[in-house]
């Protein structure tokens, strides 16, 4: 196959890349660089520095004769988007926009989307399943949702097949530590640095944290399995973000206490996904543990150890 991966320089976009190339796709990475890093670009992929609100992207799918498009490329952060809506909306359903009428003249036979439990909001019922309502808390989630929308709709009128991924709290390799659910690289971080990370809350709030190698994989499953669908991928398991923390003051083998802060408004209190339908559409489950996954990070930043100063839990 011909595949393309829109932010294949960012964090799960690269992990995305580094599978294709491994399976024996032919690979394209197209990414502006406004976070992702050509360090992350894997070795063999096609790169093009281009954003995907440009006109030109239309021209690189024609050219590449992309076959499979994985869209990862979006402004991620929850801040920026409640401060900046119209900046946040221009990349994340203008720039989808673009490349869907791309995707459309090249003939591209799928889209891959990475979506997000952002568009939950504050859980009704758990664990959330697929069918849980829509009441996004930020402009992030608004922005994240409409393209589910739009794919639905090309799907219907020009035939471009899709698959929308919901993910859970993705961890792993070369997160930011800024962004959406950066909290194990940013625990990480600050142990590493000598540093004591803050906890907002009891520590008792619970989240999904899924390894970004599985969730790689659910994007290569995709590929030739679910058609028209919308899936989550998680692992269905609530972790507090004590118990995150002590396993990764583990792997760090550091011994500092956390500081506890008041909880913050508007904070979730507990979120888990429901990753049945991922089972049985794409024949997907995850495979790497909370324990494993937190070594192999704090393994990949150990020689990087970056020092950070103010560190917090979103
Ligand atoms: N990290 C998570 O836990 C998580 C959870 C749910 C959903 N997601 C979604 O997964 C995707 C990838 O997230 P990530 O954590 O890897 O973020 P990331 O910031 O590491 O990756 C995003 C990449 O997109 C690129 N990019 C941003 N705007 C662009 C534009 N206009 N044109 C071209 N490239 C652009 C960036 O340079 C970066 O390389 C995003 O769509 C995000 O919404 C992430």
């Amino acid at each position: 196959m011909r595949v393309l991966i829109t932010g294949g320089a960012g964090f799960i976009g690269s992990h995305v890349a580094e599978l294709c190339l491994k399976d024996g796709h032919y690979t394209v990475v197209l990414d502006n660089l406004s976070t992702g890093t050509m360090d992350n670009v894997p070795d063999g992929a096609v790169f093009y520095k281009e954003d995907i609100c440009s006109q030109t992207v239309s021209e690189i799918l024609a050219r590449e004769k992309v076959d499979i498009v994985f869209h990862h490329a979006a402004q991620i952060d929850v801040q920026t988007s409640v401060k900046d809506p119209q900046a946040d909306a221009m990349i994340n359903i203008m720039g989808t926009i673009n490349l869907l009428e791309a995707c459309k003249q090249a003939g591209t036979r799928k889209v891959v989307y990475a979506s997000s439990a952002a568009l939950y909001g504050d859980p009704c019922y758990l664990p959330v399943d697929e069918n849980h309502p829509l009441q996004p808390q930020s402009c992030y989630g608004v922005s994240k949702h409409v393209p589910e929308q739009y794919l639905q709709v090309y799907s219907r009128l020009h035939g471009l097949d899709f698959t929308v991924l919901r993910y859970a709290n993705v961890y792993g390799p070369r997160q930011a530590i800024s962004g959406e659910g950066g909290v194990v690289a940013i625990f990480i971080n600050a142990l590493l640095a000598g540093q004591a990370p803050q906890i907002f809350g009891d520590g008792e709030q619970t989240r999904d944290f899924v390894f970004v190698e599985d969730v790689a994989r659910a994007n290569l499953a995709a590929i030739y399995q679910g058609s028209g669908q919308v899936v989550n991928i998680s692992t269905g398991k609530a972790t507090t973000v004590s118990e995150l923390y002590k396993i990764v003051k583990a792997s760090c083998q550091v011994d500092c206490n956390p500081e506890y802060r008041p909880e913050r408004p508007g904070d979730i209190r507990h979120s888990y996904l429901d990753s049945s339908k991922a089972q049985a559409i794409l024949n997907w489950k995850p495979l790497v543990s909370l324990t494993q996954g937190i070594k192999q990070t704090v393994e990949y930043y150990r020689p990087r150890n970056k020092i950070v100063s103010k560190v917090q839990v979103s």
